[in-house]
């Protein structure tokens, strides 16, 4: 570990030729699950000031296009394995109210497919849907995708244009059911029996309609005992229908260690690197030519709100459940997970931010009220505005540390997107330390006509600042001290902070 007080150097080596391979847009996706406030009150709260004549709430839809989110999973979650989506469509009048038993709440139907696709498109969105796999299977799943993706002529496909929607979809992104390993699911199964059931659902919905892309429930955390052997089983019985892998990972800090916490993006990357190697191996063991890649469709920090929703009253339409208010540590950790995805672009094509709206969410809302940004929005919207591109893996040398669970953690987590059309090269950096500045020195390769567009940092003295209703305290601010000289960047990097560092170049002729 750096001494206390004395100022930390790292340096690092921007290269155009280190290329870890080009970010696909739907790696800044979210989420939107019927849990909690996330839909009604959410995004859907007719009456609203701000509401259209939908009902959707205008300040919320502007907040989260703000995001450039290419792409929302909906509607579970594990809501999804107890959904007749049937309930969803057609007159709202007609919809029934259903006891939801994963969240032990009421739906009351009142938006659904038509409704959220809607509504997902105003945001600038494709929805990743998921199809329920828990108390339902292949038949109810080729009902949905002949409703959303069928052109005409048939009898869910003519259902949807007997709602006014004459045009299909098109959606492309499909969920094989949601955390199946999961002993809390509704209709939890062996990985055999998902793998089975995966399988025969994939073929049916690739019948109707083959340009789809299907991703498989993989593990739910890196600790479920049945990781990663229910990866290697489930994969093994459908691996030529599967497109994804996916898993899931939240992260907290119950044990209020900030060293430790900080050093939990660690603990994605080797469920990364282990969950592509099972994928790897099924591709051997099948003989097959094509790569599964990862979808990580459930990330995020998700702690603060645990206890309270065990004392949650049961049976009402949208409870606020999950709804963790997120600190100045969060939106660090936030950021070194962003950091961690990017680094496996060649393998994460999907991720989804989880959740979106007031469900461990960077959007929060108040009923009749206003909606504002948690301080994780930041680090997410600027990863997503700058994120894209080809990312390149900067060679970095910097002191370490050791925490509780982690050994030689890096004070610096950084990586590099260089986007080829618009010039812009961006390094996202983390410095972990709680003591000292890092000086930071990086030598740019391969690139000509360097200049420094910005540099912004989201820091806070106190680890506990949030951001409410009323007061903004955790967001990014410009720093005027970096220079870019001669293709080297200096640049200060304040103890515990976020950093968007904006150069514009060309490459070397
Ligand atoms: O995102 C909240 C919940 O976390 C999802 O419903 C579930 O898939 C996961 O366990």
């Amino acid at each position: 570990m750096a001494d206390e007080g004395v100022s930390m150097k790292a340096s690092m080596t921007i290269d155009l030729e280190f290329v870890v391979g080009e970010v696909d847009d739907r790696i800044f996706g979210s989420f939107i699950e019927h849990l909690g406030r996330a839909v009604y009150e959410g995004i859907y709260e007719p009456g609203h000031p701000s509401a259209d004549s939908s009902g959707f709430r205008g300040d919320v839809l502007d907040l989260v296009k703000a995001l450039k989110v290419p792409l929302i999973r909906y509607p579970g979650g594990n809501f999804v394995s107890g959904y007749n989506w049937e309930d969803g469509v057609g007159p709202v009048a007609d919809r029934p109210r259903r006891l939801e038993l994963a969240w032990r709440s009421v739906e009351s139907n009142e938006v659904g497919t038509d409704e959220f696709i809607r509504w997902a498109h105003l945001a600038g969105a494709e929805v990743n849907m998921s199809v329920n796999l828990g108390t339902r299977g292949p038949d109810e799943a080729r009902a949905l995708i002949e409703y959303c993706n069928h052109p005409a002529g048939s009898r869910w496909s003519d259902l949807r244009i007997s709602h006014g929607i004459r045009e299909p979809y098109g959606i492309r992104t499909w969920c094989l059911g949601n955390e199946m390993d999961g002993p809390w699911q509704i209709g939890h199964k062996t990985a055999y029996e998902y793998g089975r059931i995966a399988t025969e659902t994939a073929k049916v919905m690739k019948w109707v309609d083959p340009t789809i892309e299907l991703v498989a429930c993989g593990s739910s955390y890196r600790s479920m005992a049945t990781f990663p052997e229910w990866e290697r089983i489930v994969l093994e019985e459908g691996y030529e229908h599967f497109d994804y892998l996916s898993i899931h990972s939240y992260y907290g800090n119950q044990e209020d260690d900030i060293r430790n916490y900080l050093a939990k993006s660690l603990d994605m990357d080797a469920y990364i690197n282990s969950a592509t190697a099972i994928c790897d191996y099924a591709k051997a063991k099948s003989r097959s030519s094509k790569t599964v890649n990862l979808s990580f469709d459930e990330w995020n920090v998700w702690f603060h709100s645990l206890e309270l929703d065990k004392k949650r009253e049961p049976w009402l339409v949208a409870p606020p459940l999950l709804e963790d208010i997120y600190t100045f540590e969060d939106a660090l950790v936030v950021g070194c997970l962003i950091i961690t995805l990017l680094k496996h672009a060649d393998r994460v094509k999907i991720a989804c931010l989880a959740q979106l709206v007031n469900v461990i969410a960077p959007i929060m809302t108040k009923k009749g009220g206003k909606a504002w940004r948690q301080t994780t929005y930041y680090p997410f919207m600027q990863a997503s505005l700058y994120g894209r591109g080809t990312v390149l893996n900067p060679a970095i040398s910097c002191p370490q540390y050791d925490s509780k669970d982690f050994s030689g953690v890096p004070f610096l987590e950084s990586v590099a997107v260089h986007n080829a059309d618009s010039g812009e090269l961006t390094l996202f950096a983390v410095n972990r330390s709680t003591e000292e500045e890092l000086e930071l020195t990086a030598k740019l390769r391969g690139f000509e006509n360097h200049r420094l567009v910005e540099h912004t940092v989201l820091t806070n003295p106190d680890l506990k600042a949030v951001n409410t209703e009323s007061k903004e305290n955790v967001y990014p601010s410009n720093c005027t001290t970096s220079e870019l000289e001669a293709g080297n960047l200096h640049a200060k990097l304040p103890k515990l902070s976020w950093n968007v560092i904006r150069m514009s170049t060309t490459p070397a002729a």
